[in-house]
């Protein structure tokens, strides 16, 4: 696994994102929906395995889970798993932070 810096501190992280809001990164030619949450970072696939709309541009609700704009399917997190399994799995991506930054694993 390649570990890629996204912020230089995890302050940084915290500046940068809203609560609940969720943000597209590219890390190396990957897209990837990334949200903070309850002082967690998650990170997953940003293409709906629905119908492939950027979850990015959707939501997050009280369970934690990403809800996607288009036709509201729900993924988890921390599992990726989508609520009613009428979809795959979105793919998760690690997080890791310490005194050089806050880096996702590709
Ligand atoms: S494209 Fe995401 S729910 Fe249909």
């Amino acid at each position: 696994m390649e570990w890629i810096k996204v912020f230089s501190s995890i302050e940084e992280a915290h500046l940068r994102l809203t609560e609940n809001a969720p943000q597209l990164i590219v890390v190396h030619g990957v897209s990837i929906c990334l949200v903070k949450r309850e002082n967690n970072l998650f990170a997953v696939e940003n293409k709906c395995t629905h119908n492939g709309e950027s979850l990015s541009k959707g939501s997050v609700n009280f369970l934690g889970e990403v809800v996607c704009p288009w036709h509201g399917y729900r993924f988890n997190l921390k599992t990726g798993r989508e609520s009613n399994e009428r979809a795959r799995d979105l793919i998760t991506y690690p997080i890791k932070q310490n005194e050089e930054g806050v880096f996702v694993g590709l």
